[in-house]
């Protein structure tokens, strides 16, 4: 079963106020089932953001359709939009986005008290994905007491503990060093393995994609090219590496190989 279907996507900037205007993405097609892991790679500028932000509901395509879980957000209005987005839509970003005055848990927990969850059935949800991203001892913590690995770790576990259809990552290990960058994704793969999450991750980092089963290539905002995964993460690094290289244009900060 298709959890989202994007169909010939196409983003134009400044389309409506007739100045300047920039063809951002261009009939784009994606389909990711239930389950899957699909990374998206591509040169700087080549429309990645873009992609993930007329997913995400933030922005709106000019032309072309999103399914997600069999819906279309962009025939909502803001109301159920901001629903539709609070509970089918999970994200991470680069720069964590936890909330200071919080501690660890109750950031985590804030989209179960949107919903008017009970309290014990919380207190199970949090234990069972802290468990799995192991940061149960970090839970009373506030975010300026633990690590940046720590902190991401946690947004994870906010994205995924409503259980949304899909989760959205953008550069999830841009700001980490590379042990939490490992420690990050080894989670985020117990996250799709054990709990069937299904999870888009946009990236520059050939050793963080080589955790997903899939990767998509973007390169002037068109579809460029794909590879699946197989058995092996190292192979799967290698292949990253090629289809990168085949690519061209600046991926910046390509990091060196540490898989
Ligand atoms: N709001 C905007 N208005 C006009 N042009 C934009 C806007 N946002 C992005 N662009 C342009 O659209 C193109 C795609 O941008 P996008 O941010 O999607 O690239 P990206 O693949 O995420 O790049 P990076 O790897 O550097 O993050 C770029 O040429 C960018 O300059
Ligand atoms: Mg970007």
């Amino acid at each position: 079963m298709a959890v989202l279907e994007a169909r010939a996507l196409t983003k134009i900037y400044g389309a409506r106020n007739g100045n300047v205007t920039y063809k951002a993405l261009e009939n784009f097609d994606l389909r990711i089932e239930a389950g899957e892991f699909v990374g998206v790679m591509g040169p700087s500028g080549s429309g990645k953001t873009t992609l993930l932000n007329l997913l995400a509901t933030i922005d709106a395509p000019t032309s072309g359709s999103i399914e997600i879980n069999g819906t279309d957000p962009s025939r909502m209005k803001n109301d159920k939009l901001a629903l539709f987005r609070r509970r089918q839509l999970g994200f991470i970003f680069q720069d964590f986005n936890l909330l200071d005055t919080l501690s660890i848990k109750e950031n985590i927990i804030l989209p179960l008290v949107l919903e008017n969850i009970s309290n014990p059935e919380i207190d199970r949800r949090v234990n069972e994905i802290a468990s799995l991203l192991h940061i149960n001892h970090i839970l009373d913590k506030r975010t300026y007491e633990v690590s940046g690995g720590q902190q991401q770790r946690a947004s994870a576990a906010r994205a995924m503990i409503h259980k949304p259809a899909i989760l959205l990552a953008d550069e999830p290990t841009g700001n980490l060093d590379s042990k939490s960058a490992t420690d990050l994704m080894d989670a985020v793969k117990d996250l799709n393995e054990q709990q069937k999450a299904t999870l888009m991750m946009v990236t520059h980092d050939p050793f963080a994609a080589s955790y997903c089963s899939r990767i998509v290539f973007i390169k002037d905002g068109a579809f460029f090219s794909e590879i699946r995964r197989g058995s092996n993460r190292q192979v799967f690094f290698q292949q990253i590496l090629d289809a990168v290289s085949l690519l061209g244009g600046n991926f910046d900060d390509l990091s060196p190989a540490r898989s």
